[in-house]
């Protein structure tokens, strides 16, 4: 391969990769994402690409508020001889100033490196003291979040500014209450009802799996006995936002490059991902779904499993396709082809994704569409395949003859090769296609 050909193909992958964040993009659309930055991160050369990627996802129009902790700040300043823990009167200044100073760290790089992010810091929180102090023995935090002013960051995000708030609050008397910045992000998602928490760290979480729910995640900390104490107030955070409505938690190893739009605009993401939402769901087509549909086809249609469908085919008739998908990606699809007169209908173009075969799509997909054909009094479904275990048998269609094609579908049956399965939906139990 030459070096101009080797330029052109990492020219067309990056434009794929473009391609496949469309659906992403539209879905996040004015949707708010609350990104907690370690501060450890601000000292390191990932800095730039940190803030580039964070102007990428607010020109697409994300709406960013952002939170950073302040590695600065030590238990020192905090006057712990009584209750409630205040940063002793001496260190006010001092404790202030290192405040500013990392706050204007961030507005400085972000100014930079942000491509005209507008960042706007300002007194959006106030706080109270943290009972909790003595349990916990966090670093400095003594303070938690007490009330947030919703409306002048809603406003923020209107005129299209970017909140950046630093881990601290004024009390009612004017104390000065330091916080954890991952709680803060928490309370900010929470209240403002946003799409994403995302912690983006300098170290990858704990958990090695992908993806969790808050119930799993619970468990899963409480069987933890040496696990750090930051490591597992990062972990509840995610689950507490889950839990009490935040859409998506992430916990990204920011020190690779590329982790913030490999977790957002990607389906295989790079981080841990807490959720309880069924993100997995299967649905009807629509045309802007064409282009996947089209990709998920082509190989098998390339090695002739299945029969080859043209765009213009899918065009015409991409109401038919059913799809299998995990947030914007189709990792799944199958043609529904009705027979009307003999109120059957053909599941034809059945096709997973190579990446994700064998971990049941096909048969869930499968049994959602034998749900929806009962209830619409569809009688019989049929399918036609080649291959000896296949996935049909799984989902309860038993072989049959030619005989008992519909006679539009024996008139076109050309593939010899393929045996006829066919599903009765009148004699199928509740139980048969629940699963
Ligand atoms: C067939 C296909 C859709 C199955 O999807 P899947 O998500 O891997 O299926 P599941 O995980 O639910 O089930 C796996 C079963 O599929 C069966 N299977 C594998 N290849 C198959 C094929 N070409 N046709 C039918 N069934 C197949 C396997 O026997 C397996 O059964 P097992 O679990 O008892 O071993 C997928 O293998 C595929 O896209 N193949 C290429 C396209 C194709 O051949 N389509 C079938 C047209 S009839």
């Amino acid at each position: 391969m030459t070096r101009r050909d080797e330029v052109l193909k990492n020219q067309q992958s990056l434009v794929r990769a473009l391609r496949g964040s469309l659906p992403y993009l539209e879905e996040f659309h004015h949707q708010v994402f609350v990104v907690c930055v370690n501060g450890e991160l601000l000292q390191r050369d990932a800095a730039p690409k940190i803030m580039e990627e964070l102007a990428l996802l607010h020109r697409v129009g994300v709406q960013l508020v952002l939170v950073h902790d302040s590695q600065l700040l030590n238990q020192s300043s905090l006057d712990t001889s009584s209750f409630p823990v205040a940063v002793s009167l001496r260190d006010l200044t001092a404790v202030q100033q290192q405040i500013a100073a990392i706050n204007w760290k961030f507005l400085t790089k972000l100014c930079l490196y942000g491509h005209g992010i507008m960042p706007l810091s300002g007194h959006f929180v106030t706080a109270r003291a943290d009972e909790r102090f003595n349990i916990l023995e966090m670093d400095s935090a003594n303070g938690v979040v007490q009330e947030v002013d919703l409306v002048a960051i809603r406003e923020t995000l209107q005129l299209r500014y970017t909140p950046l708030l630093a881990p601290w609050g004024t009390g009612r008397q004017g104390h000065l209450w330091i916080l954890e910045a991952r709680e803060l992000a928490t309370e900010l998602a929470i209240r403002l009802r946003a799409k994403k928490l995302i912690l983006l760290e300098n170290i990858s979480s704990p958990l090695i799996e992908k993806d969790r729910n808050t119930s799993i995640l619970r468990q899963w900390l409480r069987q933890q006995t040496s696990i750090s104490k930051i490591n597992r107030l990062r972990l509840e955070c995610m689950a507490t936002a889950c839990e009490r409505g935040v859409t998506r938690c992430h916990w990204l190893d920011a020190t690779k490059e590329g982790a913030l739009l490999t977790e957002t605009l990607t389906s295989g993401g790079i981080g841990l991902m807490v959720t309880n939402t069924a993100y997995r769901q299967v649905r009807a087509a629509k045309p802007s779904d064409i282009p996947q549909v089209w990709g998920l086809l082509s190989g098998p249609i390339k090695d002739a499993s299945i029969v080859m469908r043209s765009t213009s085919y899918l065009e015409q008739h991409i109401e038919r396709y059913r799809l299998f998908c995990q947030d914007e990606d189709v990792l799944g699809c199958c043609e529904l082809i009705g027979y009307p007169e003999q109120q059957t209908v053909e599941i034809a173009a059945l096709s997973v994704a190579l990446a994700y075969r064998n971990q049941g799509i096909g048969r869930e997909l499968i049994s959602v569409v034998l749900r929806e054909l009962k209830k619409q009094g569809t009688k019989r479904a049929i399918a036609l395949s080649s291959h000896e275990d296949n996935v049909f048998i799984n989902c309860g269609f038993k072989e049959r003859s030619l005989a008992d094609l519909p006679p539009d579908k024996r008139c076109n049956y050309d593939s010899p090769q393929s045996k006829i399965y066919i599903y009765s939906l009148i004699e199928a139990g509740k139980d048969l296609i629940t699963d």
